[in-house]
């Protein structure tokens, strides 16, 4: 651990949202657990950003659940939290100071214009935005540069709000002087899993997901009602591979590439069932998921082990916070009260 001053420094997170799936692996997951061996990595649980779309008692009544099991989750797939900090946005309020102030280095025609926001909104079915959605960047950017981060792993869609990022803390170091790096987005190139329905991407609200934690059985079935290749009516008739999930996740999930292989080219050709893809994809995933499963199951029977974690996460972030905020006060001249 004597490194981790001079390693570069890594936030992401999530909203909590409960339990993980496939998609959440392939997207980020998989790369966060990498991560961890080349930077100092910091993962936040935003249950704040929940509020931007969801303020009512009854869906805060579900943070406290949904954190514990996707840190289950996450230990499971290996985040390691000797390694790295794992933390709940709403325990640090120097986030919520951080966010005060820059949202006088943003304009809000700027927020405005981000595709992002709107999607959001409509898809919590709001007619009007909420101020604090339209902060939502701001929010993000202050997630980010509380721990001087230097480095944002995001999906595609979250790098407009890193380059807003970037836009805060070139103002602020401009204004101000030098507090901040400009973080770079870490784009993750894999294309999104599609959903078992084949439809849209992989996503619990849908409804076509398979989860890290869903046992052997689920997964069967979960396999066994994917769509295909709609055109294929008979075993005999050749079949299309590209674009087909079941050999999506055949690509993503089976360390057997000859068998895939084979299945392919007999699937071009009209010589295997649906069945007997099917079939080999869930032995695949099951080898997968199970000992995910395992080590999930192992982390659930150690009663407060998340609780101590996150103590622990929440502890570590909170000296770099009050550190970044004494250095943000000494730049901006804003000394003369101090706490
Ligand atoms: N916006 C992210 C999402 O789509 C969650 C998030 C909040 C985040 N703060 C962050 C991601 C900071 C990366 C960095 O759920």
């Amino acid at each position: 651990m004597g490194s981790s001053e001079t390693r570069r420094r890594i936030l992401t997170g999530d909203r909590p949202t409960g339990r993980l799936h496939l998609g959440h692996w392939v997207g980020s997951i998989s790369n966060r657990v990498r991560l961890q061996d080349e930077y100092e990595c910091f993962f936040i649980i935003a249950d704040w950003h929940t509020l931007t779309t969801r303020p009512e008692k009854d869906a805060i009544a579900e943070v406290a659940g949904n954190i514990h099991e996707m840190v289950l989750d996450y230990l499971a797939c290996g985040i390691d939290p000797e390694r790295s900090t794992i933390f709940v946005q709403s325990a640090i309020p120097e986030t919520a100071e951080l966010n005060l102030i820059f949202e006088m280095l943003v304009s809000l025609p700027r927020l405005e214009r981000l595709p992002s926001i709107k999607d959001m909104a409509e898809a919590a079915h709001l007619d009007v935005l909420p101020f604090g959605l339209v902060g939502y960047p701001v929010l993000q950017a202050a997630d980010i540069l509380l721990p001087r981060a230097h480095a944002v792993p995001v999906g595609k869609d979250n790098v407009p709000h890193v380059e807003i990022t970037r836009e805060i803390a070139r103002r602020f170091n401009h204004l101000y002087g030098d507090v901040f790096a400009e973080p770079e987005p870490l784009i993750s190139d894999t294309p999104s899993l599609p959903g078992i329905n084949g439809m849209q991407k992989m996503s619990k609200s849908l409804g076509n997901a398979i989860l890290l934690s869903d046992d052997s059985d689920v997964v069967r079935k979960r396999v066994m009602s994917m769509y295909t290749d709609p055109n294929r009516l008979r075993a005999t008739d050749p079949g299309t591979v590209e674009g087909n999930p079941v050999f999506i996740y055949h690509d993503a999930f089976n360390p057997d590439r000859d068998e895939i292989q084979d299945l392919k080219t007999r699937y071009r050709e009209g010589r295997v069932g649906d069945v007997e893809v099917k079939k080999k994809l869930f032995a695949a995933l099951d080898a997968f998921i199970a000992p995910i499963r395992e080590r999930r199951a192992a982390f659930a029977a150690q009663p407060g082990i998340v609780e101590d974690i996150l103590h622990a996460g929440n502890a570590t972030m909170h000296n770099v916070a009050r550190e970044t905020i004494e250095r943000v006060r000494e730049a901006m001249g804003m000394t003369y009260f101090r706490r």
